[in-house]
């Protein structure tokens, strides 16, 4: 696309931290007849992306009025967070995805619903959407001729996959409730273990309980998050890590990055314990013994 990332911290929901956006806009960038320009490399910013971290819903209400107040456009993948709603504020009832311009939702096999690959778009703007559809089939301007005005891309959904994703939607709020239980089986446990947090969602928000994440304080837990992670991993109990951050990947080593902290901190104290639907009470169980196990006394 020829588009530039430049990369931006998180806060503690691990969603993009709005004020440091705002910091961002106001003192590294200029405002000039409608455009935000980036004063480093005199581009033009367009668009902010968005990720929903976890199922946790980022803070929309300010992203959508800095979106106002620089023209900007905003892209939420809420990839994870599909069933996330807001409780409170000006989009209370809105889903995750559906108040900027576009939201994306990727159904890939982890997700909380699934068709195998593939994903969705959603967006009020209808001209928009045609224009996605032309493109993920091709963008034949003639289908008998094949001809092509643009470069399109195979990115349609197979029928097959479709006909999975209608059924698993159907069964996307039943997910979220085991999703919700769990995470409370987990919370309850968790809080008596000295050193280990499970992070909270936002309270003024239904979010979809899709990850859960806990942190590791190695002075009160006395083993540290790599090793915990090694540990259970060894036992056959499925965790992970944070994702290695992006601006220290190496296809993005020389993209612009601002003030990334906090980020950093979870990248190397944060690991996500089992989550998926299928987990029984007695798993959940195992997986907490093996925590509290693992702690030095
Ligand atoms: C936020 C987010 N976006 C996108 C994806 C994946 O998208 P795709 O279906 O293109 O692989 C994932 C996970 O796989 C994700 O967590």
């Amino acid at each position: 696309m020829g588009a530039e990332p430049i990369f931006m911290d998180c806060d503690d929901t691990l969603n993009m931290d709005m004020d440091k956006l705002e910091e961002f806009l106001e003192n590294e960038c200029n405002f000039i007849d409608g455009k935000v320009i980036n004063k480093k490399t005199k581009r033009q910013i367009k668009a902010v992306v968005v990720v929903h971290v976890f199922g946790n819903p980022a803070n929309m209400e300010k992203l959508m009025e800095l979106k106002e107040k620089y023209n900007l456009k905003v892209i939420e993948d809420s990839t994870e967070a599909l069933g996330s709603y807001y409780l409170e504020g000006k989009y209370a009832g809105k889903y995750c995805g559906t108040i900027g311009d576009i939201g994306v939702y990727s159904f890939n096999a982890n997700k909380i619903i699934t068709t195998g690959g593939g994903g969705m778009v959603v967006s009020n703007n209808i001209k928009l959407l045609d224009k996605i559809a032309f493109l993920s089939v091709q963008a034949k301007k003639d289908s008998l001729y094949f001809i092509h005005d643009e470069i399109g891309y195979n990115y349609r959904m197979t029928n097959i996959q479709a006909a999975f994703g209608t059924d698993q939607i159907d069964r996307l709020e039943g997910f979220i409730k085991t999703k919700m239980r769990n995470y409370n089986l987990y919370k309850k446990a968790i809080e008596d273990i000295n050193g280990l947090t499970l992070l909270p969602f936002r309270t003024d928000t239904r979010p979809n309980y899709w990850f859960y994440s806990l942190i590791v304080d190695k002075e009160k837990y006395g083993i540290d998050r790599d090793e915990l992670l090694i540990r259970l991993n060894e036992e056959n109990i499925q965790t992970r890590p944070l994702w290695r951050l992006i601006h220290k990947q190496k296809p993005y080593l020389n993209s612009q990055s601002y003030r990334i902290e906090k980020a950093e901190y979870y990248e190397v104290n944060l690991i996500n314990i089992p989550c998926n639907t299928n987990l029984s009470e007695n798993e959940i169980e195992i997986v907490i013994d093996k925590l509290k196990k693992y702690k030095k006394s």
